[in-house]
C-alpha cells in the first residue's frame, strides 16, 4: 500500500520525537535531578521564541569498538542548528549529556564542525553549550581528532564572528580548551566545572583532595583564573546575559555591515558627574558611576566583573553607538595596572580593535603595582600586553583622564604617546611620572633631611612638587591633552569625538602579524 503524505509526515514526527528523547527519560531525570535543563530546553530558552531549527538530528555514531556497534546515540550526543537572537541570525550547538554524558566522539564533534561552518560563511555568531564527559572513551584517536578540528575553526573563526562559550556541566580534559579559545565564557554558579585534569587525578598523580566545585567551579573561573568573563545564579539568568551582550555587540567583523547601532537615548541614571570623582586623590569612587553618567539609558554591561575588578571593562551605547569602555577602578587595589588586570584590559581592547568597536578609556591610576609577587609574577610581559594592544588598535580612541595619571600608567592607559585620537582631562586630573608623596621625598631628599624640621619640609616639597605637575595643565600646554574639559562636558565631548572618527583610516605598514607579549 502506498502512504499519502500525512502518513509520511507521520512517520518522520515518530522518528523525530523518538531522537530528542536523547538518553531517554532515566537520564533526563538524572539531568533534571542535578539541577540542570536539557540541551533542547537550554537552545528554547536563548532563543527567540520558536525560532530554532535544528540539522542533523538523525546522525548517528560511526564507533565499532567496545559494543559501541549496537549502539544508538540520539543525535550522537548533540544538538545543532541555527536560531535568532534579537531578531538576528545565530548558529547554536548544545552537547545533551543524557546521551553517553554528552562525550565527543567523532560524528558528534563533525556536528560541531558543520554548525562552525554555517557560522562561518554565514557571518554570524556561534553559541557552544558545552556539557560533556570530554572525549568519548571508546572512540579513541577519532575523539581527539574530533576536538583537534573543532580547536582549528575557533581559532580561525577568531575575529570574524564572535564566539561565545556556555559552561552548563561537566568541561574536562581537552572540552575545556574549545571554550578558551573563544571570546566569552559564561558559567552558571553551581552548575559550570572546568578543569583539564579532574580531583581524581589531582589525588592519583599529587595526593591533593579537592572538590570539583573548588578546583574548577563556576566562582573560581570567574573570580580566580579569569577564564569566565560571565557570571551567573541560574541557567535563565545567562541566557538572558547572552542575549543583553549579543544586543550589544556587532554580529561580524565587517564593518559595512555595523548592525549595532540604535536610537540615541539620554544616560538615566540620576548621577551628578560633577561630584563622582573626590578632589582628594586617596578617597575611592565607584567609576561604575562615570560610566553610567555618559551612556545612554546609563545602561552598561560588565564584562569579567569579578576578576581583576581593579579595572572595568565592558559595553555601553553613547548616542547609539556601541563603545568599549576600559576604566581604572579606585574601588580596588586604587585601580593599579597589575598581571591581571593588564591581561583583562590588553585582551578587552583586541575584542574591540577586531570588531571595529571604538574605546572609551577613563584614567585614575597611580601606575603598575609594586612587589616581588608581581614582578615574578612577570608584570612586565603582562603589563606590555596593554601598550601593546592599545597602540596596534585603529579603532577610534578616545581617552579621558579623570584623576592620577601617573608614571607607565599614564603612557599605557590610551594616551596620547600611543596614537589615542583624543585625550581630553578633567580639572581633577594629575598627569606625573609619580604621586606628590614619592616624587618630592626623592628629588627634594637632601632639603629634607637637612631641614630644621623635616616634616614641615616635606609638607611644603609635596606642595610644591602638586602646584607644579599635579594638574592638567603641564600636559595640555604640551598639547598631551586636547582639552581639559568640565565632567558635564564629557559626554558632549565623547558623542562629537566619535561622530568625528567614525571614518577613521589609518595605514599600517604591510606585515604578517605583529609578535604580541603573549
Ligand atoms: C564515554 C562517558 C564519558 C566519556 C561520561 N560518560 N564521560 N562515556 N566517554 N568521556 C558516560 C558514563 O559512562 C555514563 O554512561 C554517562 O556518560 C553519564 O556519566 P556519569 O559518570 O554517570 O555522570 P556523572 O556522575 O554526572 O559524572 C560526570 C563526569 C564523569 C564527571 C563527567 O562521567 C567523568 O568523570 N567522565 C570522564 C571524564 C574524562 O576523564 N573524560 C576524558 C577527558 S580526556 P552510562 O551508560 O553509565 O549512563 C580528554 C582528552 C581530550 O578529553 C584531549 C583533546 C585535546
Amino acid at each position: 500500500m502506498n502512504m499519502d503524505q500525512n502518513q509520511k509526515n507521520i512517520i518522520l514526527r515518530k522518528k523525530r520525537a523518538e531522537v530528542m528523547l536523547g538518553g531517554g527519560e532515566k537520564a533526563i531525570e538524572k539531568q533534571k535531578a542535578s539541577g540542570k535543563l536539557t540541551a533542547r530546553e537550554r537552545i528554547d530558552l536563548l532563543l527567540d521564541k520558536d525560532s530554532f531549527k535544528e540539522y542533523d538530528l538523525f546522525v548517528q555514531h560511526s564507533c565499532r569498538d567496545f559494543g559501541m556497534a549496537d549502539k544508538v546515540l540520539n543525535g550522537d550526543g548533540v544538538v545543532i542548528g541555527t536560531g535568532t537572537i534579537n531578531g538576528k541570525p545565530v548558529c547554536v550547538f548544545a552537547q545533551d549529556f543524557t546521551v553517553v554524558g554528552g562525550s565527543l566522539g567523532y560524528m558528534h564533534a563533525k556536528k560541531i564542525t558543520k554548525i562552525q561552518d554555517i557560522a562561518m560563511k554565514m557571518r554570524v555568531p556561534l553559541i557552544g553549550i558545552n556539557d560533556s564527559g570530554g572525549a568519548r572513551i571508546q572512540e579513541g584517536v577519532d575523539s581527539l581528532a574530533g576536538y583537534g578540528e573543532i580547536f582549528y575553526r575557533n581559532t580561525m573563526a577568531s575575529g570574524i564572528i564572535p564566539q561565545i562559550s556556555v559552561i552548563l556541566g561537566p568541561c574536562a580534559g581537552g572540552a575545556v580548551y574549545s571554550p578558551a579559545l573563544t571570546d566569552f565564557v559564561f558559567v552558571v554558579d553551581n552548575i559550570s566545572k572546568m578543569f583539564i585534569t579532574g580531583p581524581e587525578v589531582i589525588k592519583t598523580v599529587l595526593g591533593e583532595e579537592i572538590s570539583q566545585e573548588d578546583l574548577g567551579g563556576a566562582r573560581v573561573h570567574a573570580e580566580i583564573t579569569g577564564n569566565a568573563h560571565f557570571f551567573a545564579h541560574s541557567e535563565e539568568e545567562c541566557f538572558l546575559q547572552i542575549r543583553k551582550l549579543l544586543s550589544f555587540i556587532p554580529h561580524n567583523n565587517n564593518k559595512n555591515l555595523i548592525d549595532n547601532n540604535v536610537n540615541p537615548a539620554s544616560p538615566t541614571a540620576n548621577i551628578d558627574i560633577n561630584n563622582i570623582v573626590p578632589i582628594d586623590p586617596t578617597i575611592a569612587y565607584d567609576v561604575r558611576d562615570v560610566i553610567k553618567a555618559v551612556t545612554d539609558n546609563s545602561d552598561f554591561i560588565e564584562v569579567m566583573e569579578k576578576f581583576a575588578p581593579n579595572i572595568v571593562v565592558g559595553y555601553g551605547r553613547i548616542n547609539g553607538t556601541t563603545v568599549g569602555f576600559i576604566a581604572n577602578q579606585p574601588l580596588y587595589l586604587a585601580g593599579v595596572l597589575d598581571v591581571d588586570s593588564s591581561d583583562k584590559a590588553a585582551r578587552f581592547i583586541r575584542y574591540c580593535d577586531a570588531f571595529n568597536i571604538p574605546i572609551v578609556t577613563f584614567v585614575d591610576l597611580p601606575g603598575y603595582l609594586p612587589g616581588v609577587d608581581q614582578e615574578h609574577a612577570g608584570v612586565i610581559r603582562h603589563g606590555a600586553k596593554v601598550l601593546y594592544a592599545y597602540s596596534e588598535a585603529t579603532v577610534p580612541k578616545i581617552t579621558v583622564i579623570l584623576r592620577k595619571a601617573y608614571g607607565g600608567g599614564y603612557i599605557a592607559m590610551s594616551s596620547r604617546h600611543l596614537n589615542a585620537d583624543f585625550v581630553f582631562a578633567w580639572p581633577t586630573a594629575e598627569i606625573a611620572v609619580m604621586g606628590p608623596q614619592g616624587a618630592a621625598n626623592i628629588i627634594f631628599r637632601k632639603e629634607i633631611s637637612e631641614a630644621e624640621n623635616p616634616e614641615e619640609m616635606r609638607k611644603l616639597k609635596v606642595e610644591e612638587y602638586k602646584e607644579r605637575f599635579a594638574n592638567p595643565y603641564v600636559a595640555a600646554a604640551k598639547g598631551y591633552v586636547d582639552a581639559v574639559i568640565e565632567p558635564v562636558e564629557t559626554r558632549d565631548m565623547l558623542v562629537h569625538a566619535l561622530k568625528l572618527t567614525e571614518n577613521k583610516a589609518e595605514v599600517k605598514a604591510d606585515r604578517k602579524h605583529g609578535i604580541p607579549p603573549f
